[in-house]
């Protein structure tokens, strides 16, 4: 019982500390994952990185519509280590309704491929993804990549660049990369300033990195 309440306090410890370092208004969007691992990994990824959401275009219906349910579902749990349970997941049976839903909500989507698409296509490194407050990051299928109405509903595309002989990156491995950038930026924009187009900067710039273990 001890054990169970000291566990408890330190869950609550942990999720207190990180709650000034998450971006808010960053959406993670997975379209038609086809592989449930990659799935869990994407969760994974959007929960260590301080993304707020995963969006996932899941027209086959391998997910259950309503977060609690997926919460339950122990092959997420598992491959998304247990990161289901700490960061909101929502499905979308097709492209169309997922990009009117944000739309609606007022982000902006940005697509991601190996390939030049769209109307911008720019090196992951070239881009600022501080200038719009909601912002929302797709990732394509495993095999077929983003689709065309996801890349026509996007403002840009971005892609990691690629160095070797293969075409392109596993999808969880491409959204950790991704992610990474777009969170750091953002979380610097955060620490100078509290609003939208550079407004209310802060005297001292808060921290962007957590404290370090023992430290
Ligand atoms: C295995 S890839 C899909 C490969 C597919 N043949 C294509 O044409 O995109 C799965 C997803 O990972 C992301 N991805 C993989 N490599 C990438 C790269 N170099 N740059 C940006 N995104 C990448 C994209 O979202 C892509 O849709």
């Amino acid at each position: 019982m001890e054990i169970e309440k000291k566990r408890r306090a330190s869950v609550r410890e942990r999720a207190d500390a990180i709650k000034a370092f998450r971006c808010k208004n960053l959406i993670a969007v997975i379209e038609d994952p086809s592989d449930i691992k990659n799935i869990g990994t994407v969760i994974r990824n959007a929960n260590a990185l301080g993304v707020e959401k995963v969006y996932v275009v899941d027209p086959r219906g391998a997910l259950p519509n309503d977060w609690q349910d997926m919460r339950e579902r122990r092959s997420l749990a598992r491959t998304s280590v247990s990161a289901v349970k700490w960061t909101f997941v929502k499905r979308f049976d097709g492209t169309e309704a997922c990009l009117k839903h944000l739309e609606k909500k007022g982000f902006v989507s940005v697509a991601t491929s190996p390939h030049v698409k769209g109307k911008a296509s720019v090196y992951l490194h070239e881009g600022d993804y501080t200038q719009h407050t909601k912002l929302a990051v797709w990732f394509g299928n495993e095999k077929r990549g983003i689709s065309d109405l996801a890349v026509q509903g996007s403002e840009m595309c971005i892609a990691i660049p690629m160095f070797g002989m293969i075409e392109s990156l596993n999808l969880g491995t491409s959204s950790g990369i991704v992610l990474y950038e777009v969170a750091k930026q953002r979380r610097a924009y955060q620490s100078r300033y509290r609003r939208s187009r550079r407004k209310g900067r802060r005297a001292e710039p808060l921290p962007t990195v957590m404290p370090r273990d023992g430290s």
